[in-house]
């Protein structure tokens, strides 16, 4: 569909390679041979034509081999236009649950709550789409048919608060339930999307479109797409694209737009051709000190460690720290320390290779191991300086 295509230089050369073979068939062969040759090879080229037609006439898309790039390979589900032909009679019944377990949903659901701790609004959404969906399945059984429903999100929220490991879920969960033909995500930001010179943007943004096709295509920080006031900037050339497929193979393909929200609502009120276009927008709120704590642990039981009631204490001082500190990641902050804090703990215990360890040893982190982080040094240095600052500023009494 787009740019240079390999399978067309490829026809192109075959092309050139039969027109040369006749050219010296023509001065090299005796002309009858030559002539019977010829109708035999085009009576044969005729047949192959006609088999290969009834072929992709009869046979349906899942026969076709699959596209490259294709992060998930399940090609074991149909499509929800070929799933079942046959029409349900009008006084037939249905249990939803049914068709919940036949979709094979339910895996979807417990990993998004194994996954994540709270988040239960997004949740929540995620349950309302996949309820859509089940009752379009359904529909669908009785021979109900309703335009496909416009799917296309928009994320908002403070880094590291799950918006990419949702965009996850979220194409399973669609591939699960027959609305994506293959359910996989092609993670982008802008410099994948948008060129630095005049025919640069378009190819770039239909190659990453190309890739997206049959799954979700996930925008980070969008809003850097658009830069208003730069003349130079090729992004509205990326953002017109985008429009154009969002509306027309909107049944090939999902768009994720993500990125804070306060830039967000800018960006929206710049393009709102592409605020349109967004059907369901699921905010995920930064987390809450005890949600942090929540998260830590839940991603130490998956790893088999824990912390001690003492080391518990040490990481909720750590967390409130950091939560004041730039750059602060909310869960993946938490996910790095936690690293960190196994590393500490790793060399704590073969600094003395000669004591025997338990299995809880091996599983328990410390208060040293929270401690020795250097966000505790820094703070101590930095409320010293603090301390000084004030005595110095103090007026001396006269
Ligand atoms: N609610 C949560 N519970 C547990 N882990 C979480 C939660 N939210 C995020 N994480 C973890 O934090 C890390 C960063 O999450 P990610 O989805 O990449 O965030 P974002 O895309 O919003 O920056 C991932 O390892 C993810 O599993
Ligand atoms: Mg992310």
């Amino acid at each position: 569909m787009y740019g240079f295509k390999p399978k067309y230089a490829k026809r192109s050369i075959l092309l050139l390679a039969v027109l040369v073979i006749i050219i010296v068939a023509w001065y090299y062969l005796p002309r009858p041979f030559f002539i019977m040759l010829a109708a035999t090879a085009a009576v044969l080229g005729m047949i192959a034509g006609f088999a290969r037609n009834a072929w992709s006439q009869t046979g349906d898309d899942s026969r076709r081999p699959s596209q490259a790039g294709v992060v998930r390979q399940k090609r074991d589900r149909k499509s929800r236009s070929s799933r079942r032909v046959e029409v349900l009679h009008p006084e037939a019944t249905v249990s939803l649950s049914e068709e919940r377990r036949e979709a094979d949903i339910e895996e979807v659901f417990t990993s998004l709550d194994n996954q994540l701790v709270g988040l239960l609004p997004v949740k929540k959404k995620v349950e309302e789409i996949a309820s859509l969906l089940l009752v379009d399945r359904v529909r669908h059984r009785f021979g109900l048919e309703a335009p496909r429903p416009n799917l296309h999100m928009c994320f908002t929220g403070e880094p590291g608060t799950g918006k990419t490991t949702v965009a996850l879920q979220m194409a399973d969960l669609l591939y699960r339930l027959g609305y994506l033909e293959k359910g996989h995500l092609v993670h982008a930001m802008r410099d994948d999307l948008v060129g630095e010179y005049i025919g640069h943007t378009a190819p770039k943004t239909k190659r990453i479109l190309e890739r997206a096709m049959g799954g979700v295509l996930f925008i980070d920080e969008a809003y850097y797409l658009y830069r208003p006031g730069d003349s130079k900037d090729y992004g509205q050339e990326c953002i017109d694209i985008l429009l154009q497929v969002m509306e027309n193979d909107r049944d090939k393909l999902l768009v994720i737009l993500a990125g804070y929200k306060d830039r967000m609502d800018v960006f929206f009120e710049s393009n709102p051709g592409m605020h349109s276009r967004i059907a369901h927008h699921l905010d995920f709120a930064p987390y809450k000190l005890d949600e942090l704590v929540a998260i830590g642990r839940a991603m130490l039981d998956r790893s088999a460690y824990y912390l001690s009631p003492d080391a518990e204490m040490a990481f909720r001082e750590y967390l409130t720290l950091r939560m004041a500190q730039p750059r602060f990641a909310n869960a993946r902050s938490v996910r790095n320390e936690l690293e960190r804090a196994r590393l500490r703990h790793a060399f704590r215990l073969a600094a003395e290779p000669e004591l025997d360890r338990t299995r809880d040893d091996l599983m328990r982190l410390e208060e040293a191991d929270i401690l020795a982080s250097p966000l505790f040094s820094l703070a101590e240095s930095m409320s010293a300086v603090e301390e000084s600052a004030r005595r110095l500023q103090r007026p001396t009494a006269s």
